[in-house]
């Protein structure tokens, strides 16, 4: 695929290439993850679904995503270490929670600069910060690990020499990416095109995935609402987005939307080499397993976005083998032989050797390839 994505990037006009990209989806008029388009009065909120899909509302409840961000005084993290710092050159880096506030100091000796905090990045594996400072939002250098359980320089932000507590203590983020950090963190973050922190929903709930609920709830409830129109375009009769709908490659565009889909990663060198496995989608459709018209191997193959991730290795097999079989089986004779290779080491927990653990510095922990693979002992990251 890799070859043929370079040789499709001199010869195709980019407009062609970018239907693949997020920004594109988003643009469609059709819902995508991540769009902010929608005024708030379309969304019906979590607890609205939860009266008619209370078991999925249920499980969702408890993943990571649904819990991606969160106001600072809902954050566990913040509350469970009233008091935790570090100590780098002459700087000392501190937060201190109480009373439902979170108060970040940087102190050098000679100066001090202090912020509350107002937002919690990330519910599982790392956390980071944002305030606002004279109204623009600003990201802390710090990030809480939770491997390790303490407070350090957050990936990629750490700087070599510190010019004064004010640089030392945090960077400015730009509006247009803060507004990307929420599209992607929480729900309902645009309302019709502007951005509005102050009634959005933290954290990836229902409607980030399915789009505002309004209309489906109206023709559920047997309310058709008014004809015509709909604000939302989506690709059911019942008024929400249904992603069991798309294509195996756009279903993987759609995880992508926030995890980083193939042109995405390809058209944008976010960042090099082994930070690259985070970017799942970009990773699987590298895989030689990998056919844009195959269903048995998206996301949603092997992970139920509505629950948390499963651990059991032996979980996943099934999916490996539904394409690498041996036989044809007695009621489906004729099933299609996709991956002519079975493995003659092993039977059964596939990815924990075709899916290896690659230790991203940059985050202090390892992350599952998803390039599915041969993978050998010592190799370079296959980039
Ligand atoms: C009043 C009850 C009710 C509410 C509220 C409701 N749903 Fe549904 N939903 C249903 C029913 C019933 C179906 C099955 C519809 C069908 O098969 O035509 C359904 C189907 C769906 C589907 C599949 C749609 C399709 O046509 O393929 C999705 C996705 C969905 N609901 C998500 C949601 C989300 C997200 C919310 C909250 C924003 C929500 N629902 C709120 C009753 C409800
Ligand atoms: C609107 C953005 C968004 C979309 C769309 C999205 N995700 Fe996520 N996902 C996130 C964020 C943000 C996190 C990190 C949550 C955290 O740790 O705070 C995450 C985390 C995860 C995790 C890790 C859970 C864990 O326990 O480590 C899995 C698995 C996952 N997503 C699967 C999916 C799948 C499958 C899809 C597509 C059906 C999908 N996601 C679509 C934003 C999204
Ligand atoms: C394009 C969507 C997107 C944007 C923009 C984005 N994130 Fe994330 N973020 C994710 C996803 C997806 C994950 C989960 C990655 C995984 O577990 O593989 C994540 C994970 C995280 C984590 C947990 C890290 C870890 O090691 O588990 C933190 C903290 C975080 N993001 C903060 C931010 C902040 C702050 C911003 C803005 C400056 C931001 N993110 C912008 C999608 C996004
Ligand atoms: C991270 C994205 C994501 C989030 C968040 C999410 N869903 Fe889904 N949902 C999906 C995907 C992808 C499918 C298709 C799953 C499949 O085909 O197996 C789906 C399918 C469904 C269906 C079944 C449709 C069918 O045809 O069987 C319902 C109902 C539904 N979701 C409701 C909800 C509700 C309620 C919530 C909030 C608790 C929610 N979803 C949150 C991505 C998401
Ligand atoms: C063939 C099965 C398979 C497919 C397909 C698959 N995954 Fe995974 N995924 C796994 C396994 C196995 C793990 C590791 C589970 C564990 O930690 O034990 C994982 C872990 C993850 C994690 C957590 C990473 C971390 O440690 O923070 C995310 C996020 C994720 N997958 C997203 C995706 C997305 C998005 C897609 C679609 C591009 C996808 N996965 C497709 C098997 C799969
Ligand atoms: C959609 C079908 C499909 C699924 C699902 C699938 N594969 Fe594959 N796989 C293939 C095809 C096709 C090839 C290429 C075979 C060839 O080149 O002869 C392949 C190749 C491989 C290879 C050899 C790669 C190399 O580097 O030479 C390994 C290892 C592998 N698959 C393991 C897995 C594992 C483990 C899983 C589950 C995590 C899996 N596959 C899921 C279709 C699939
Ligand atoms: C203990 C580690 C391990 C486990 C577990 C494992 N494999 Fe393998 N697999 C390997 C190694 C090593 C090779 C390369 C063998 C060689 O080249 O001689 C391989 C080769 C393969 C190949 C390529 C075969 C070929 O002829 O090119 C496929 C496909 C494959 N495995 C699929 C799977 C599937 C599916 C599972 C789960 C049912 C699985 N593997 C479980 C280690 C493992």
């Amino acid at each position: 695929m890799s070859r043929w994505s370079s040789l499709l990037i001199a010869t195709i006009p980019a407009a062609l290439i970018a239907q693949f990209a997020t920004s594109d989806w988003v643009s469609e008029r059709q819902f995508w993850p991540t769009q902010t388009r929608y005024p708030r009065s379309l969304y019906v909120g979590e607890a609205m679904c939860a009266k008619c899909h209370r078991d999925i509302v249920g499980t969702a409840e408890s993943t990571p995503m649904a819990h991606a961000a969160m106001k600072a005084a809902q954050s566990d993290v913040l509350r469970s270490h009233p008091n935790f710092g570090f100590t780098h050159d002459d700087y000392r880096y501190e937060i201190r929670t109480g009373l439902g506030k979170s108060t970040y100091t940087v102190t050098n000796g000679a100066s001090r600069g202090t912020a509350t905090i107002e937002w919690a990045f990330g519910s599982h594996g790392a956390q980071s910060w944002l305030y606002k400072k004279d109204g623009e939002f600003h990201e802390a250098r710090v990030t809480y690990f939770q491997d390790f359980d303490r407070l350090d320089f957050t990936p990629n932000r750490a700087l070599q020499t510190l010019h004064g507590v004010d640089e030392a203590m945090d960077r400015e983020v730009g509006r247009a990416e803060v507004y990307k950090c929420f599209a992607c963190h929480t729900t309902e973050s645009g309302t019709g095109e502007s951005f509005d922190e102050s009634q959005l929903v933290p954290g990836v709930k229902c409607e980030a995935c399915h789009g505002p609920g309004q209309a489906h709830r109206d023709r559920m409830e047997g309310n058709a609402g008014q004809k015509g129109t709909s604000a939302v375009q989506v690709n059911t009769s019942s008024g929400i987005f249904n992603p069991k709908k798309l294509t195996p490659e756009q279903s993987v565009d759609f995880c992508g939307a926030c995890h980083g889909s193939y042109w995405d990663i390809n058209l944008n060198s976010v960042s090099d080499g082994v930070s690259k496995v985070r970017f799942e989608p970009y990773r699987l459709e590298q895989s030689k397993c990998w056919n844009k018209n195959d269903g048995r191997l998206t996301c949603i193959a092997c992970h139920d976005p509505h629950k948390p991730l499963d651990k059991n290795a032996s979980d996943y097999d099934h999916v490996c083998l539904s394409c690498h079989f041996t036989t044809a089986t007695a009621d489906s004779p004729t099933r299609s032989l996709h991956a002519k290779t079975i493995c003659l080491v092993a039977k059964e927990n596939c990815t924990t050797c075709h899916m290896p653990k690659v230790y991203v510095p940059a985050a202090y922990r390892s992350f599952p390839d998803h390039r599915i693979r041969i993978a050998k002992e010592g190799e370079a990251f296959p980039d």
